[in-house]
């Protein structure tokens, strides 16, 4: 920041109101008693031939290739040809990465790009071993980064589906779509015990009780893996699988990477659920959880990472780390975390530009003792095992092994077939007043909601991109919409069927089918303060409510990553399905909504709740097993074509008290947040709110208008006329950012200059007590074009550097300067964006 801001920075100093801050409740211990804990047995069972080529290797090996295996990095931070220099043991593609930047890349491009790094990584000269590098992905519902894979529902769904076999065929598909691609690895399945549907990740768990992971674990395994024991078991259409997040990443209280306070004994009787399983199925990896229990990281817990996991359910396969993970235990950074490796992690997740100094560091380590030598070899071994039991040194390049390359079978028929199997199989049916459905496929249906038609949105997260987000229909080449396998099973019968977002006709049709729900999100950015249903916007609602009006029979397909408080949709519809993440197949949903022509019943519904389903707004933590259990419908609901039953008329009354939600949106439509407020700030002045458009401060440096970007007033205008002077955006109570700022989130706004600075712009942020931080904007500012609209995009990163509390965010921004300057400001966002991680204003 540049010195002109001293008199500024006071002025900022001086205005920001302090809020005091409840102290941390005491820790409850984090140390584990393996004792207690059940015992499993790891398979398949250690091999004398391979563990003797384990051996032989490890000899050979340097202490810097050593390190080399405990370092996995983003595809996004590093080169192939890096690994001719430095010889890591694994890469990875984030949720955001493909190849060549490019998320949408064909498959082929990911088998050339496989092709590189493995050649790269083989390449030697200096008489050492050549390990080849493996890579990971997050094939969660199919292999789910690659355009035209088969999408499975999202596990909330296939845990309705309460059927094993069907995990096993789906982990099988799975693993050979991804090796079709030429990878080696997939970062699933989650076996997650989510207990508190607030959580953005709820979707990715079979169930809020631990029976059904425990049930589902070895088959999902033994699909991606092949068969412990038999020539199966990592033959070449089959890759790694991950056991995800170790342990209790469920048990947070609804906040991605946040603290399980619980007891022991509830971490292992809840959380542990399926490890034992997937242990004795033949996990090849677990990956560690972000999250912490009683306060303490489980990347740098000794007593679970290597006590339990290890020691006693005789997990021999390796731990991965997660997404940078390790950098959050206390006293390391990413690039430095001898704490982790001793606690028993075995491979660094890394991404970032720094990975070349966490191997200096974790080399340096190493050779001082800090890390002990059995701890590397240890870990070591254990990498190379898992590499050689899946065949990595025996089978050549990616593009060489069995599957790679044959592109036909990534979406093909047999396995979109399994898909659709798989979403008819999810869909639970929770009100079907007077049997509207199965509706009769001959009849004249109206298809409505902006989910009809819409793959992005019934894929959900981890779809392509990392949020889901910004993609279209035409990105899932292999894949049908809801709205297309109803038009085809309606056509089919010799009905009509029109598809009207909007819900207008022009013939009153028989039935109404509309398709509505969340939009898609991953981890924390489906966070939500509470379970209420879309609340700033009830147009899903009233569509429902126009329909039933004009006496249409209305059918509610409802899209969601988890059970929330739709008590007035469901009042609003006849019949109600709860079809949560279905993925690509949406042809699935109309094998359970339609008779078949001949009158009977084509396919009845059999899923069944694995979440119970809330009566109001406020019960995320609503468990089967819970004392005072209450809910709308119970774990294990689910009615049928065979068992009917009928659903009173609900309470609609929001209970007083609920929180408005925070969605990332700081300033959008020439809005705040509810009770946020915009300010006007001049030194030594009272702060002027802006409550309408107009504002202006007491000596008139600071002066505020509305202006028309995209729709009427949904910008405003500031004019600083000189001396010290700020705007800035307070929200109603502190912000805790951390998720955000550890998720690579950015301060995203939309500006316009309207005439250039006379002096040094700065964008900030304020934390309780006043702690102000700036960087610089002046340059950016100046090579923007006068009049036109640009984005300033700041990550979060850069402020926590600089020393806010970003777990206290008072104000996330802050606009100020000394000097004279014109901006428009339209939009304000905590987004993710594309810019590097170091790059903090000019
Ligand atoms: C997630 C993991 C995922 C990893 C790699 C993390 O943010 O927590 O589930 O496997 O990123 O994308
Ligand atoms: C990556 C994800 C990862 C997340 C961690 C994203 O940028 O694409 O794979 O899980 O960061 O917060």
């Amino acid at each position: 920041m540049s010195a002109g801001f001293s008199t500024l920075t006071i002025a900022l100093l001086l205005q920001s109101a302090a809020t005091p801050v409840a102290p941390p409740t005491a820790p409850v211990s984090a140390v584990a008693h393996p004792e207690i804990w059940p015992t499993a047995n790891a398979r398949p069972l250690r091999d004398p031939k391979v563990e003797a080529r384990i051996e032989a290797i490890l000899k050979r090996m340097s202490v810097a290739d050593k390190i080399g295996q405990l370092i996995q990095v983003d595809i996004a931070s590093i080169e192939p040809s890096d690994l001719r220099t430095y010889k890591l043991g694994s890469i990875l593609n984030g949720g955001n990465a493909g190849p060549g930047g490019n998320d949408l890349a064909p498959p082929i491009e990911w088998l050339k790009l496989a092709d590189q790094f493995y050649d790269a990584s083989m390449a030697r000269s200096d008489g050492r071993p050549a390990i080849p590098v493996i890579w990971g992905t997050d094939a969660v519902h199919g292999n789910n980064n690659i355009p035209g894979a088969t999408l499975f529902p999202h596990n909330i769904g296939l845990g309705a589906a309460r059927d094993r076999d069907l995990m096993r065929e789906i982990g099988h598909v799975t693993a050979i779509e991804t090796a079709a691609a030429g990878i080696d690895w997939t970062f699933a399945p989650t076996l997650a015990v989510v207990r508190d549907d607030r959580w953005g990740r709820t979707y990715e768990s079979y169930s809020e009780e631990p029976q059904i992971q425990a049930d589902y674990a070895g088959a999902v395994i033994e699909g991606v893996q092949g068969k412990v024991g038999t020539k199966d078991f990592l033959a070449p259409d089959h890759v790694i699988a991950t056991t995800k997040h170790f342990l209790g990443d469920g048990g947070t209280g609804g906040r991605d990477q946040g603290d399980a306070r619980i007891p022991e004994t509830t971490l292992r009787d809840i959380h542990l659920g399926g490890y034992p399983a997937a242990i004795e199925a033949g996990t090849q990896s677990v990956m560690a959880s972000f999250s912490s229990w009683n306060g303490a990281k489980m990347h740098g817990n000794k007593s679970l990472l290597t006590g339990v996991l290890k020691d006693r359910l005789h997990f021999d396969g390796f731990v991965v780390g997660d997404w940078n993970g390790h950098g959050q235990v206390d006293g390391c950074s990413n690039e430095s975390c001898a704490a982790a490796i001793n606690a028993g992690l075995d491979m660094f997740m890394y991404s970032g530009s720094g990975w070349k100094t966490l191997y200096a560091n974790t080399l340096k380590q190493a050779q001082s003792g800090e890390i002990p030598a059995a701890r590397l070899d240890d870990a070591v071994r254990r990498i190379l095992r898992v590499k050689i039991r899946a065949g990595t040194f025996d089978r050549g390049r990616p593009s060489s092994r069995a599957l790679a390359g044959k592109m036909t079978l990534i979406g093909a028929a047999d396995h979109r077939a399994i898909a659709r199997r798989a979403a008819r199989e999810s869909m639970v049916l929770l009100k079907n007043e007077g049997g509207l459905l199965p509706l009769k496929p001959s009849a004249n249906i109206l298809v409505a909601g902006g989910g009809a038609d819409n793959i992005p949105q019934q894929a959900g997260g981890w779809s392509l991109t990392w949020q889901g987000g910004g993609t279209t229909n035409a990105d899932f080449p292999n894949a049908q919409s809801i709205w297309s396998g109803i038009s085809t099973a309606v056509k089919d019968a010799g009905g009509s069927a029109t598809l009207s977002a909007d819900g207008r006709y022009a013939k009153k049709p028989d039935a109404a089918i509309v398709v509505f729900g969340e939009q898609p999100y991953a981890e924390f950015k489906g966070d939500r303060p509470n379970l209420e249903y879309s609340p700033d916007d009830k147009s899903d609602l009233d569509l429902l409510r126009k329909l039933k009006a004009a006496g249409v029979p209305v059918v509610a397909v409802f899209l969601s990553g988890r059970p929330l408080w739709v008590n007035a949709e469901l009042n609003a519809s006849d019949a109600f399905v709860a079809a949560f993440l279905p993925g690509s197949e949406g042809g699935g949903v109309a094998d359970v909504l339609f008779r078949k022509k001949d009158g009977s019943v084509a396919n009845d519904f059999r899923g069944k709740l694995s979440f119970s389903w809330p009566k109001r707004p406020n019960q995320y933590t609503l468990n089967r097993s819970d004392p005072g259990y209450d809910p709308l419908f119970a774990f294990g609901y689910g009615l049928s074509y065979a068992k009917p039953g009928t659903v009173p008329k609900l309470d609609e009354a929001r209970p007083a008290g609920i929180a408005a939600s925070f969605n990332g949106t700081v300033f959008g439509k020439g809005r705040v947040p509810e009770g946020w407020s915009l300010t006007l700030v001049e030194q030594g002045q009272s702060k002027v709110r802006l409550l309408g458009v107009n504002a202006t401060t007491a000596t008139r440096r600071l002066t505020a208008s509305a202006v028309d970007r995209r729709r009427q007033e949904d910008a405003r205008a500031f004019v600083w006329a000189g001396g010290p002077a700020d705007t800035r955006i307070e929200a109603s109570g502190p912000l805790d950012l951390t998720r955000e700022s550890n998720g690579e989130l950015s301060l995203v706004i939309d500006v316009r200059v309207d005439r250039p600075a006379s002096a040094p712009v700065a964008l900030g942020m304020v934390s309780t007590n006043g702690t102000t931080v700036t960087v610089p904007i002046t340059k950016t500012l100046a090579t923007a074009k006068v009049g036109d609209w640009q984005q300033v995009i700041v990550p979060l990163q850069c402020f926590a550097k600089r020393g806010i509390d970003m777990a206290q965010v008072t104000a996330p921004f802050v606009i100020a300067t000394d000097g004279k300057l014109g901006l428009s400001i339209s939009d304000v966002k905590i987004d993710s964006a594309p810019v590097p991680m170091t790059k903090c204003g000019d």
